[in-house]
């Protein structure tokens, strides 16, 4: 379940439709799916993928994307801090970046630039798709990390991080969720 925070207004939401409204009204979309099964370590990217089928086909069909893959990061991950420090920086892309988180958990922050910096913590049934050409980075943690997610392409070398070097996430490194 996904929580909306705004760090510097100290606003924090974990109601779904109230988090919908925030990013619908900002032309973000957000979604939440929803599937019975139970995934293990071992699960493949064919089960994933074929476990949310009812809700992956019409969203690609309508969005005219192409591609669908699985992305797992654990604390197994090789060279993760590398990993973990390219996407920490603003950027922007050139398509949509859309991700489904199937399990674990991982911050998504915005910066509209006309109005406080948010973000948006994802975990399991959580779908957001930021789009082209907005600032934003990703954070999995510094420690722990765990994210399974289904990533949605029109084309995967839009997906290329464009920094934009304004150094603002240094601001928030210090951010932490609190409990609701
Ligand atoms: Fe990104």
């Amino acid at each position: 379940m996904a929580i909306l925070s705004i760090p510097e207004k100290g606003v924090q939401i974990s109601d779904p439709n109230q988090i919908r409204t925030f990013f619908n009204e900002r032309g973000i979309f957000f979604d939440q799916w929803s599937c019975d099964v139970v995934f293990d370590d071992q699960a493949t990217q064919e089960e994933i993928l074929a476990a949310y089928e009812k809700d992956l086909k019409p969203f690609m069909e309508n969005g005219g994307y192409e591609t669908a893959d699985v992305i797992s990061i654990n604390s197994l991950t090789d060279n993760y801090d590398a990993i973990r420090a390219k996407f920490l920086a603003e950027h922007i892309h050139t398509e949509d970046e859309i991700r489904f988180f199937v399990d674990g958990q991982g911050l998504f922050w915005f910066n509209l630039e006309t109005e406080p910096v948010f973000n948006l913590l994802c975990q399991r049934g959580d779908l957001i798709s930021v789009p082209a050409g907005s600032k934003h980075w990703f954070d999995a943690g510094e420690s722990n990390p765990f994210v399974k997610a289904i990533r949605i392409f029109i084309d995967m070398s839009g997906w290329v991080p464009h920094y934009t070097e304004s150094g603002v996430e240094q601001k928030f490194k210090d951010f932490r969720i609190t409990a609701l």
